[in-house]
């Protein structure tokens, strides 16, 4: 299993990357949409269309983009464990990757439980809100993909 994944890493890399992609479209569009949706009248046409299209980003695409690319990601530390060793994982551009995906996945959950919200007409967040706090997972990506890059070497 973990020869197979040290032979693919490159295939493993680039379904990862993947995954990614359509994870963070995603993660940036929803929150898109809360911001118009704090605008409509509940019980509106315009909420529950909404609460539709805010069901299906989330479980049709965020939901199994980000088990996708936990699972590629997975792949990849075990094919990393065998190429350097577990100590990589303690190394300052892992860590930093590992400490900033817990802030991703966690902004994910929190997401996941305002959509829950929306559908119930229990909103409290405001407009504002939702505008500033979209910036929040492609702050973390930049952390997350430049620690992964440079792995903070200059070379
Ligand atoms: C559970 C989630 C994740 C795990 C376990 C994981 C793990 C990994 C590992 C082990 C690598 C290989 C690093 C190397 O040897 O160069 C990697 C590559 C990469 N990861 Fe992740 N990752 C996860 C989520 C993410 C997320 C959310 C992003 C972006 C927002 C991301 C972006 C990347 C990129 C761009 C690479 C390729 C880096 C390169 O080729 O230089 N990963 N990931």
């Amino acid at each position: 299993m973990i020869d197979f994944l040290v032979a693919h890493f490159n295939l493993v890399r680039g379904l990862h990357i993947l995954s990614v992609i359509a994870f963070m479209a995603g993660m940036l569009y929803l929150p898109r949409l809360f911001v118009y949706h704090t605008k409509a009248t509940p019980g509106s046409e315009m909420d529950e269309t909404f609460k539709v299209m805010e069901r299906r980003l989330l479980r049709g695409i965020i939901n199994p983009a980000s088990i996708a690319t936990a699972v590629f990601g997975l792949g990849l530390i075990l094919a990393d464990s065998a190429i350097r060793g577990w100590s990589f994982l303690a190394e300052p551009w892992m860590a930093t990757k590992l400490v900033a995906l817990v802030g991703l996945y966690g902004w994910h959950g929190f997401l996941s439980a305002s959509r829950k919200k929306f559908e119930r007409g229990e909103n409290v967040r405001s407009e504002k809100f939702w505008r500033i706090t979209n910036e929040i997972p492609f702050v973390l990506a930049i952390v997350i993909v430049i620690s992964v890059t440079t792995k903070f070497l200059n070379h």
